[in-house]
């Protein structure tokens, strides 16, 4: 996989085994993997509860393209926990968030799609935007191969800036407003108080679809931000660990934007519309979301991760304190970032003027050659269920001889 090239060093670490929070390379040595497959493995490696359901699927026949009983329990499980409950399923985050566009579209009969500068949402065409200096709307750096211009499907805002999101929403071309509740993807950047309430009141003033990307913010608790910070989408995402390792995506509606779906559309043309894959809600997917939320991602897991990532956050910021580092540190629940910057930022570019290629190139090798994986792309870690204490101390200890290095 082409991101693969990006890992620090010639060639990527090849994988003989991966269990709970830690993995063996190819040459048997045993690594703390604080990147969890990029959020993939936030379950933890091969969690036993879902391997056993998964397994068990596995062998009662996996793809049939009809539902199994689990589609029902695990749509009511991402209803409690996210609120909304009409659900649909996917094999990946980026489907989701591609569905759900063209619904939006579809509803509001709106070309346009706005989203964050510097957002991440998965190989999502109208999400590689961003704005220049100007202001104006341009293609992200390295986008391969954009179908049209960005400006003509995409409105870009700053994170946290109200009045540029009232702006872009008064013109009525925007179907769906595109947000992870906290970015992610560009270092941690935290909302504003005030701001989801304020990006909530214009989407209902202006008659626009809301959709919030959970599938990192899940790190935050049970039901991601949206639970914890009682957020009121109309639309949800989340992907990646829910699946405890097999490829599973849902996104799901309130009733009121579920039944402006389901009139909208004409069951004859169902399977040529544009959403909806052949292995989309295959029976191991749903298998593995119905044991990973049920028995591995529970409230109780969560409680664990996020004080892992607390005792992560406490040993990163005491060692930027004790080398007068320039550098904070950002935790969101059980998944925390540092970046080359004094304060924490405020929107995306801010975050994105802090990057520093080579250093982070530098930091993660370093932390490799001492059998610790982070996050590539970032100085990000994520806490699993099996993360422990000991897990952490590695990292500080680590992160104590790099620093030492470096000031
Ligand atoms: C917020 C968010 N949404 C969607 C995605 C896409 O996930 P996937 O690559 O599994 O489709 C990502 C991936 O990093 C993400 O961070």
């Amino acid at each position: 996989m082409l991101w693969m090239a990006k890992w620090p060093g010639p060639w990527p670490v090849y994988v003989d085994v991966a269990g709970g929070s830690h993995f063996t390379c190819a040459d048997g040595i045993d690594h703390v993997d604080l990147c969890l497959g990029d959020t993939g493995a936030m379950c933890g490696h091969a969690p036993p509860e879902s391997v056993k359901a998964i397994s068990e699927q596995l062998a009662r026949g996996s793809t049939t393209m009809l539902p199994t009983a689990d589609a029902a329990i695990a749509a009511s499980l991402l209803e409690e926990r996210f609120g909304v409950p009409s659900w649909q399923f996917s094999l990946s985050a980026t489907d989701a968030n591609r569905a759900l566009i063209r619904y939006a579209r579809q509803v509001t009969g709106r070309p346009k799609i706005l989203v964050i500068d510097h957002c991440y949402h998965g190989t999502v065409d109208e999400a590689y935007a961003t704005l220049d200096e100007s202001g104006q709307v341009i293609e992200r750096r390295g986008n391969i191969g954009a179908p049209v211009p960005p400006a003509l499907t995409t409105a870009v805002v700053p994170f946290n800036d109200i009045p540029a999101m009232d702006a872009a929403l008064s013109t009525r071309e925007i179907a769906a407003v595109l947000i992870e509740p906290a970015l992610t993807n560009i270092g941690i950047v935290l909302p504003d108080p005030g701001w989801h309430d304020a990006v909530r009141d214009l989407c209902d003033r202006t008659g626009t679809i809301l959709i919030i990307d959970e599938t990192h913010t899940l790190s935050a608790g049970p039901g991601g931000m949206i639970a914890r910070d009682g957020l009121r989408p109309d639309a949800v995402v989340v992907g990646k660990s829910i699946g405890g390792g097999i490829p599973a995506g849902a996104y799901g509606m309130t009733a009121e934007f579920a039944t402006s779906v389901r009139d909208s559309l004409v069951l004859e043309d169902i399977d040529v519309g544009g959403v909806g894959g052949t292995l989309a809600g295959n029976a191991l997917s749903l298998a593995g979301i119905r044991a990973t939320l049920s028995q591995v991602l529970t409230a109780s897991a969560f409680d664990s991760m996020i004080d892992r990532s607390t005792e992560w956050t406490d040993g990163v910021q005491t060692l930027i304190d004790e080398f007068g580092a320039p550098w904070q540190v950002t935790q969101l629940g059980a998944r925390a970032e540092y970046s080359f910057r004094e304060t924490a930022p405020h929107d995306g570019a801010e975050a994105a003027d802090a990057d520093d290629f080579e250093l982070q190139q530098f930091l993660h090798l370093h932390a490799l050659n001492r059998g610790i994986l982070i996050t590539p792309f970032h100085n990000m870690a994520l806490m699993s269920p099996a993360t422990t204490s000991a897990d952490v101390a590695r990292h500080t200890a680590a992160f104590r001889s790099a620093l030492q290095a470096l000031f």
